[in-house]
């Protein structure tokens, strides 16, 4: 074109890698049709920064391993148990968060929530919208509950009005909602391209650690990579939370996946209620909730979700097929393996269910790959297969291996306690694990070396 030649660069969608030319795959994350040109304007100062000024210099060093303070940063209590436990024991101050996830699954709510139990408990809270207008935030706050007046409301996409407020409400704690609708004037890039996002991004590390104002930031995840996937954002902020669950069930996990200020393996579990996000204190017993009982192909199984053992409910299906070849199906587990597992019980039991169409679901809507469900999965394949329901207030866990052998999971004692705390009577698992464990009041240990003891010991 003629005139004043604009500068671009090629951008990649998921991973942020920049490129002077288009390439069809990423060559820093090899994902393919990710690179989307965008307009960069240089700045003088974007170059000067490199240097140190003079006035600086001199001023900063290194110190030692001694000369570091011990002091742990202060938390505040988010006033939501599950949501502490998943922050590492409250909101560190001054830490940055991001909270993916699919549009609709409730991160706002999660966040409206958040904010009014911690302005009601004394702290400053700023909530910027550029998502919603004040009357569609009033209408969700209406179900959720009356907010106080240390909670303040602003909607706003431009960063430097956004800026402006912060200055003078002077939040201790901050919520945008969300990164791929707020726009600094200066990049040229439209919002919610990686570009932008990264600036605004920037900006408001720049904000939460000068200001010590801990700061939420909402980031939706999209897979056509129209929308900055909030990829880009993961190595700026101090913690990543990814809020999912089936839009069509009621319950949702939040999980870290990366934290800098606790573990990455604890979970939070909420079900969304006509009046908010409620926390599921006993996931196990939500899950198994309308289960029904001495029905062929339904097996209780444990699984572990981060540290937490969650009984649930495997799901099975087999019926003779009608048409020339047989139809596998799962809902929540891992269809591979499920094959794999089919394969299994027709070698190493002699089940025929090579003319069978099989489907398995793990009830609830929960999403689940764990070795440890196999026997599960392979239990109540078998026990539809037979027509025949398993013993009553039975458990089963287990990995299950090619030579159809039984074997040992992480976490079995977490696993029986909580068989054991919600009253189960029998646990059916690997053998080398019942010799290990004691087994807790009421509840009997059977451990199995091979999927045909197991099969013998749960019918
Ligand atoms: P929302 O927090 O807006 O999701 P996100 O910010 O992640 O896009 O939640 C959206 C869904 O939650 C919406 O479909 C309505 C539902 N919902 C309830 O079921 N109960 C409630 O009390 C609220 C506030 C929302
Ligand atoms: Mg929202």
């Amino acid at each position: 074109m003629a005139g004043k030649a604009n500068k671009s660069i090629f951008f990649c969608q998921e991973c942020g890698y920049e490129s002077a030319k288009w390439m069809g795959q990423c060559p820093g994350c090899h994902a393919w049709n990710t690179m989307v040109e965008e307009p960069v304007r240089q700045t003088a100062s974007g170059k000067a920064s490199t240097k140190i000024s003079p006035a600086r210099r001199g001023t900063s060093r290194a110190v030692t391993f001694r000369e570091i303070s011990a002091e742990e940063a202060p938390r505040y209590a988010t006033g939501i148990g599950e949501f502490d436990r998943v922050l590492g024991g409250g909101l560190v101050r001054g830490a940055l968060t991001l909270i993916g996830g699919d549009p609709g699954i409730g991160k706002s709510t999660l966040l409206l929530q958040a904010a009014r139990l911690m302005s009601a408990a004394g702290s400053r809270v700023l909530y910027v919208s550029g998502e919603e207008s004040l009357s569609q935030i009033r209408l969700r706050a209406e179900r959720i509950g009356p907010c106080e007046d240390q909670l303040k409301f602003y909607c706003e996409t431009d960063m430097e009005e956004i800026q402006a407020v912060i200055e003078t409400e002077k939040p201790a704690v901050l919520i945008i909602d969300s990164i791929q609708t707020m726009a600094c004037s200066e990049v040229s890039a439209a919002p919610g391209s990686v570009s932008q996002v990264r600036e605004v991004t920037g900006l408001l590390l720049k904000i939460a650690k000068s200001a010590e104002i801990s700061t939420f930031i909402v980031g939706h995840v999209t897979k056509e990579g129209t929308v900055a996937g909030p990829r880009v954002l993961e190595h700026m902020v101090d913690t990543v939370l990814y809020f999912e669950g089936d839009r069509h069930a009621s319950y949702r996990v939040l999980r870290a996946v990366k934290n800098r200020f606790g573990s990455t393996n604890e979970i939070g579990v909420f079900e969304m209620r006509d009046t908010g996000l409620g926390e599921v204190e006993n996931p196990s017993g939500f899950m198994l909730e309308g289960r029904p009982e001495h029905a062929s192909g339904s097996v209780v199984t444990c699984a572990v979700e981060g540290t937490r053992p969650i009984l649930m409910e495997v799901q099975a299906l087999v019926a003779r097929t009608s048409f020339g070849f047989p139809r596998r199906q799962a809902t929540g587990a891992d269809i591979n393996r499920v094959n794999l597992l089919l394969a299994v019980l027709e070698k190493r039991v002699g089940l025929n269910l090579s003319d069978c169409d099989a489907y398995v679901n793990l009830a609830g809507g929960i999403r689940m790959q764990e070795p440890a469900l196999d026997l599960g999965i392979c239990l109540a394949l078998a026990s539809s297969f037979r027509n025949a329901p398993v013993t009553g207030n039975l458990v089963v866990f287990g990995e299950v291996g090619l030579s159809g052998e039984v074997r040992t999971v992480s976490l079995a004692e977490q696993r029986v306690a909580e068989a054991a705390r919600l009253g189960f009577e029998q646990c059916i698992l690997p053998a080398a694990l019942a010799k290990r464990i004691k087994a807790p009041a009421g509840l009997r240990l059977t451990g199995v070396g091979n999927l045909e003891d197991a099969i013998r010991a749960a019918f």
